[in-house]
């Protein structure tokens, strides 16, 4: 509840740090262009995203499933209704764990807006859509995770296809989903326009930063897109016993790097976050977990992964740094699982006691994995373009 709580705060600084994009002159209908996707789904709340063509004043209608009851959720700050917006992430809150609900958007365009003259337009409605909160008591956790599609929507849906969408519960992308972001909108045409047409009307999305995402000049604007929690691109979060560890890997090259002409000032994020590790670890929600998976983008480097000569010679600058660092943070953290990618190249590093005390799975730019957890373990299967099966382990814990 907390951790929605100041999602939800985080929601209100985001609308008012969209301006809005203008309005569009052309004389088109109102209407709904990307969405609704969910995000931030907990046991008791989720945002729901969606842009309009138009800015406008929208908010979100909720029923549990099977009631006539409906709840209204909408974007307030300071007292004050968006009304002119055309990206919106509604927190609804206050939900039941373990419970399903159905929603739509309802979205009136701007009209006009002068002091003492405001007007709206009819209402449009989207599809009604359900999802379910989660069972904070359950042993058992369902997700697909992937990396590196480099706006290729395409090779994203593709991916996403082969993977049992149906059983999964969440789709993690482990960074690099958008490359460099240098237009408004990037992120739909590559990401959310494929994840809303398979799942993200149904299931979660959730994004951990890669380094291409915080490349490009509007790569500041990602959380128009994607809702973070704490206003942070790090956070713990929980799905039933299973709490996954989002991580934020920031640069493969140092801030000095003359490429980035100075813009960069990730090294002491980087500092920060690790420091929130540190004590994020510690935690009862990490520590009384069932199971604890870690996802990052850059692999953190271990005497493991340089053992092996072809992921040796690629480790970047980011990995290095990550494993002087945090290394003993993870070693100590009781581990279960990591998820990476980057290199765009598959490795299976597995667990070596003291060097590097959890499996990590790195993903290539070609591949997708399904998560099964439950009493038994954590069952994972890679699976690459082709169809192949890069890995199929079941791990204990
Ligand atoms: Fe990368």
């Amino acid at each position: 509840m907390k951790r929605m709580l100041k999602a939800c705060l985080f929601v209100l600084l985001l609308a008012s740090a969209q301006t809005s994009m203008a309005q569009n002159p052309s004389p088109q209908t109102h209407k709904i262009t990307y969405g609704p996707y969910l995000q931030n789904l907990t046991s008791d709340g989720v945002i729901i995203s969606f842009a309009t063509n138009y800015a406008s004043m929208s908010h979100i209608e909720v029923r549990e499933k099977g009631s006539t009851q409906v709840s209204h959720y909408e974007t307030l700050k300071d007292g004050l209704r968006m009304t002119h917006i055309t990206q919106n992430n509604i927190c609804v809150d206050g939900l039941q764990p373990n419970t399903e609900y159905e929603y739509r958007v309802v979205s009136r365009k701007t009209e006009k807006y002068d002091p003492y003259d405001i007007r709206f337009g009819e209402p449009i409605h989207s599809d009604w859509y359900s999802f379910k909160t989660f069972d904070p008591t359950s042993e058992e956790f369902t997700f697909v995770a992937t990396s590196d599609i480099h706006d290729d929507a395409a090779k994203c849906e593709t991916l996403l296809r082969n993977q049992p969408l149906d059983e999964a519960e969440a789709v993690f992308f482990v960074g690099d989903i958008i490359c460099d972001i240098s237009r408004i909108g990037q992120a739909y045409t590559g990401v959310i326009e494929p994840a809303t047409k398979l799942f993200a009307k149904n299931k979660p999305l959730v994004l951990a930063r890669g380094n291409h995402e915080v490349r490009g000049y509007h790569c500041r604007e990602l959380d128009d897109y994607f809702a973070r929690t704490d206003g942070k691109y790090y956070s713990l979060q929980r799905y039933g016993k299973t709490a996954v560890l989002i991580l934020d890997s920031g640069e493969d090259k140092a801030d000095a790097s003359k490429v980035f002409n100075g813009v960069k000032a990730l090294e002491q994020y980087i500092d920060e976050e690790i420091e929130w590790l540190r004590e994020v670890v510690k935690s009862k929600e990490w520590r009384k977990a069932a199971h604890r998976i870690v996802m990052i983008h850059i692999p953190p480097a271990s005497q493991p992964m340089r053992d092996i000569e072809a992921l040796n010679k690629i480790l970047c600058w980011g990995s290095k740094r990550w494993g002087e660092k945090a290394l003993d943070i993870f070693n100590r953290a009781d581990v279960d699982l990591m998820i990476s990618g980057h290199t765009h190249k598959y490795f299976f590093v597995p667990e070596r006691k003291g060097e590097q005390n959890y499996p990590l799975i790195i993903n290539d730019n070609r591949s997708a994995m399904s998560v099964k957890i439950d009493e038994e373990g954590i069952a994972v299967k890679v699976t690459n373009l082709d169809g192949e099966v890069l890995l199929d382990e079941q791990f204990k814990d």
